[in-house]
């Protein structure tokens, strides 16, 4: 297919022109002719995380053990070393994060550390519109406890299929529940939840919130210890950039810094008794009292040199600038140019509601998401009719959104979709 440019072109270059992040770009590896808007589903690679892999791969060839002591930096404490580069960007002081595990698994231990039934206090509160494997933590954690999910296990309902209304939140808030888990933003509408408020209102109806941070770490800023959130957790493949599969992580509030890890292991027990092997957990201090096993460096290691960007770009204020920024023009194509076409835009508008990404909707989502692919733009797609795309602020342009829905408007005007099979399933 010919590449139709976009109308408002010269518009974009002014926009591009003008902004103070445009150098990062250069730090990515796009490919010639693509344009990537998948950012909130794995980020690209950048120059730095390629640098830091390939350092631990040399340091692992050329030191062997000996890298836990001797590399630069030593692997033993890498996870905390990343974790104070991440910290800001959370929010949250450095000794309040761990960075080890998956989204999933994280979520495993702040249940098993923060989930405390009592005759009282015996349900989970989580939303409808949650990534599953969430709900699926949540229903077989409960079952360990010998506790039937059916009984102990709500879900909020969406008013309209897509977001979630803070008042159906608040009121879901009932004397037995003890944990409320939901998503900062929603991954398929891209809704960004009032984290301060819904937490302050859990606390005042005595419930503790755990925040599902994996569509909003790195798009948005947190303040999870001035919001006094209980725990959050978070996957570092999208808006970090770290890599396919790249270590997670968690928080935990200051006020439960007693809590024992709910699921211990020896990379938890303070580093100077943690080669005593004693059968006693003396945890190290800080959320560092989280980590189960050994850390996985090769996971982590591109992470901290993703991480280097987001403090050269001057952190989240200016990454969350453009940001809006790029959402706010994405959505001005999407109404001037693809009017009438069966669009609708899926995602709250308001600044205050939004998260890194703009939800397309249209009932032919599915098939226009094969045919941008094979028109060199990268979307994806999420059930049942959204196609999402996410220009994010550290590697795309005004130019790429414009361009982008040029393509778009040409493969729907054209039917050029239509070649492309229905959905079967599969992976998207
Ligand atoms: C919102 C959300 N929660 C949880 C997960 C699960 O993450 P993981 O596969 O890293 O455990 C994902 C994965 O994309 C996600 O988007």
């Amino acid at each position: 297919m010919s590449t139709p440019s976009s109308p408002r072109a010269a518009q974009a270059a002014d926009l591009d022109a003008r902004d103070p992040l445009a150098r990062f770009r250069a730090e990515f590896h796009l490919r010639p002719g693509e344009i990537y808007l998948d950012g909130n589903s794995l980020g690209l690679m950048c120059r730095p995380a390629e640098a830091a892999a390939q350092r631990v791969l040399g340091e692992w060839r050329a030191l062997g053990i000996n890298g836990w002591t001797d590399a630069q930096p030593p692997w033993v404490d890498l996870p905390e070393r990343i974790g104070a580069a991440l910290a800001p960007l959370l929010g949250a002081a450095p000794e309040r994060i761990c960075l080890t595990s998956s989204t999933t698994g994280n979520l495993h231990q702040l249940l098993a550390t923060l989930f405390q039934p009592t005759a009282e206090r015996n349900v989970i509160v989580g939303d409808a519109l949650n990534f599953s494997s969430d709900a699926h933590a949540i229903a077989s954690h409960l079952r360990t406890r010998g506790l039937d999910p059916a009984k102990h296990y709500r879900e909020v309902a969406s008013r309209d299929g897509r977001t979630l209304h803070a008042d159906d939140l608040i009121a879901a808030l009932t004397p037995d529940v003890q944990l409320a888990v939901w998503p900062a933003v929603l991954f398929t509408s891209g809704q960004l939840l009032d984290v301060a408020r819904l937490t302050r209102a859990a606390h005042e109806r005595g419930v503790r919130v755990v925040w599902d941070c994996s569509h909003s770490v790195g798009a948005v800023p947190h303040a999870l210890d001035a919001d006094g959130v209980d725990g959050a957790f978070w996957c570092s493949y999208k808006y970090l950039n770290g890599g396919p599969g790249a270590v997670g992580g968690l928080f935990l509030h200051a006020r439960h810094a007693a809590l024992a890890p709910g699921m211990a292991g020896w990379w938890g027990v303070r580093l100077d008794r943690r080669f005593a092997m004693a059968h006693t957990h003396e945890p190290a201090s800080g959320a560092a009292a989280f980590h189960v096993g050994t850390p996985h460096l090769l996971s982590l290691a591109p992470l901290g040199g993703a991480l280097e960007l987001f403090a050269a770009a001057g952190g989240m204020a200016p990454l969350r600038a453009k940001s809006l920024a790029l959402t706010a023009w994405l959505m001005e194509l999407i109404d001037t140019e693809l009017a009438g076409l069966g669009f609708t835009i899926a995602n709250p508008r308001a600044e205050a509601e939004r998260g890194g990404h703009v939800a397309l909707a249209h009932p032919e989502a599915w098939r226009l998401c094969q045919a941008l692919k094979a028109a060199g733009v990268v979307p994806d797609f999420r059930q049942p009719d959204v196609i999402r795309l996410a220009p994010t602020a550290l590697y795309n342009t005004f130019a790429d959104c414009a361009d982008a829905v040029a393509r778009l408007k040409h493969i729907v005007t054209t039917r050029a979709h239509e070649r492309f099979a229905a959905r079967t399933g599969g992976v998207t």
